[in-house]
């Protein structure tokens, strides 16, 4: 399967009304996994580069809720970027895909939901590792 196929665009469903719109997010339901584990990140900028590694267990959506990024995603072989610019709309990024974000704007506030606990032996941080890993998978 492609990286694009992989790595679904998801737009959520937009329940706003005259005082303001409302994203929900239901796992397993608007997102493919049961949430397991919530992360923001902000006060980022446009010089930093977070992420940088793969997971080989954990999947993750990735939404900007304020602010724009742009997430970088790669199997190895085939890469893409998206730009996370909307509260109604996010990334699905499952295990064993690298990744890369960056270009955070100040406002920026990136929110991460995953299907697991944090564990860091799960992490692969060295993009060699990585390659080597998905040769064999
Ligand atoms: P890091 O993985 O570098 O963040 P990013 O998702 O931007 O790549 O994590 C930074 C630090 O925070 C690192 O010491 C691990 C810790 N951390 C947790 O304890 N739990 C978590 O869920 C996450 C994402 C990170």
């Amino acid at each position: 399967m492609g990286i694009k196929e992989k790595c679904k665009i998801i737009e959520f469903n937009d329940l706003g009304d005259e005082r303001g719109k409302l994203v929900v997010i239901e796992g397993n339901i608007s997102i493919p996994f049961e949430i397991k584990r919530v992360f923001y990140i902000y006060d980022s900028d446009n010089t930093i580069v977070r992420g940088q590694h793969a997971n080989r267990k954990t999947d993750f959506v990735l939404i900007n809720v304020a602010g724009k990024s742009k997430v970088r995603i790669t199997n190895g072989k085939e890469e893409f970027v998206v730009e996370l610019n909307r509260p109604m709309m996010g990334v699905y990024i499952p295990k064993m895909i690298w990744k890369d974000m960056y270009d955070f704007t100040p406002d920026s506030v990136l929110l991460v939901l995953a299907n697991t606990h944090y564990d860091g032996d799960e992490y692969i941080r060295s993009f060699d590792e990585y390659l080597k890993e998905v040769e064999v998978d």
